[in-house]
């Protein structure tokens, strides 16, 4: 089969591999219909995810129709269509069991990172009973895969997290596809005020065309200002940081009100400085998580409903033979444009 292969120093290519075969009576066999690429996808690219060895198939997003299952899986046979969870869950260890799948002692993020993974003709899914969920026979696809990964993880570590409510003020700095995904999401909540903050013109565009009331290009050093501007001088209910930078998550500090939450989604590689000395006395809240993909089939059935359109992230369309230039177009957003690019296997 084909499949895109990580072969360390930020180089990849497209490779024939043998079809994955059940390893364990809990596993399932996925034909892959449809993947996309990731921004963490471009972390192990560059060496930055050290549990990725060299040889591995990439993507732990998708979704395909189950081809054979193991002994052991009860929830889904041969032809069912599958969306296929970035978070592989065993259901049974402790920290499944409190919902906490991105820390299961034998999941968690491994698939495309420590197991082979979706950009491929087929893969291997462990513990297919609570990793893989059910398509409704009427549901788009290509919005589907939109949940492998970003929706959770833009609603549950950004917008659950960030408690964002009717009627109040929230801040994205980060407009990607997962800042875009917590701005579609939070809208489910009807807060009065959405700003976006991020470099890109073309990103934040976009995210007034999603919804944001209001964008802040943060190329002069006066986000906080114009933020205090927007918000009456209090600051925001709830920071959303979806970027993964020192000088984000200090922006986030500045602009949070009395009594509000920053909620981090963006994966940091360096030191942060927390100023706790100016906000030891503001009553806030910061939280941390790891997608734990628990959110999912809420997100199916709001997406079913038409309360939610993921699709509006997909930029561009290739086939699995062209996934090297959908790496290239994914990773030179800034030139292509690119939010999500589907690939079709
Ligand atoms: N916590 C989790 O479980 C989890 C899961 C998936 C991804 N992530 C992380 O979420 C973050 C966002 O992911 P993405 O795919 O949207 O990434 P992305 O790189 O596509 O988007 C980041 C955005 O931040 C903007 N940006 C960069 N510097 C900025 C600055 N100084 N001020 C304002 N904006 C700035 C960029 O222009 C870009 O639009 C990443 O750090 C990613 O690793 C976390
Ligand atoms: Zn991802
Ligand atoms: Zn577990």
């Amino acid at each position: 089969m084909k499949a895109l292969v990580y072969l360390g120093s930020g180089s990849s290519a497209l490779e024939n591999r043998p079809r994955p075969v059940l390893a364990g009576p809990t596993d399932a066999i996925v034909r892959m219909a449809k993947t996309t690429i990731c921004g963490s996808d471009l972390h192990i690219l560059k060496g930055d995810v050290p549990s990725c060895q060299p040889g591995r198939i990439l993507g732990h997003e998708g979704v395909g129709v189950v081809e054979v299952v193991g002994p052991a899986v009860t929830a889904f046979q041969h032809g069912d269509r599958v969306l296929i969870s970035c978070i592989s869950t065993c259901g049974k260890c402790a920290y499944c069991r409190r919902l906490m799948y991105s820390h299961c002692t034998s999941g968690g993020w491994i698939l495309g990172n420590e197991i082979d993974g979706t950009q491929a003709e087929w893969v291997r899914i462990p513990y297919a009973d609570c990793s893989l969920y059910r398509i409704p026979d009427d549901a788009d696809e290509e919005a589907m895969v939109m949940l492998s990964d970003i929706f959770p993880t833009a609603f549950e570590c950004g917008v659950t997290n960030g408690k964002v409510e009717p009627g109040s003020t929230i801040a994205i700095i980060g407009a990607g596809p997962i800042g875009l995904a917590a701005l579609l999401t939070s809208q489910l909540y009807s807060p009065a005020q959405i700003i976006l903050i991020d470099l890109d013109d073309n990103r934040l565009e976009v995210a007034k065309r999603l919804g944001a009331t209001a964008t802040i290009k943060n190329a002069d050093g006066r986000a906080r200002e114009r933020v205090m501007e927007l918000t009456g001088d209090r600051g925001v209910d709830t920071v959303i940081e979806a970027v993964g930078l020192p000088a984000t998550f200090e922006l986030c500090q500045e602009i949070v009100a009395p009594g509000g939450t920053i909620a981090n989604i963006g994966v940091h590689g360096t030191k942060v400085d927390l100023h706790l000395e100016s906000l030891w006395d503001r009553n806030i809240t910061i939280t941390t998580r790891l997608v734990d993909t628990i959110s999912t089939p809420m997100l199916i059935h709001v997406l079913q409903s038409h309360k939610l359109d993921p699709k509006l992230l997909i930029t561009h369309r290739f086939k699995l033979d062209q996934i090297v230039d959908a790496y290239d177009t994914f990773a030179d957003a800034a030139k292509t444009r690119a939010l999500k690019v589907l690939i079709e296997a």
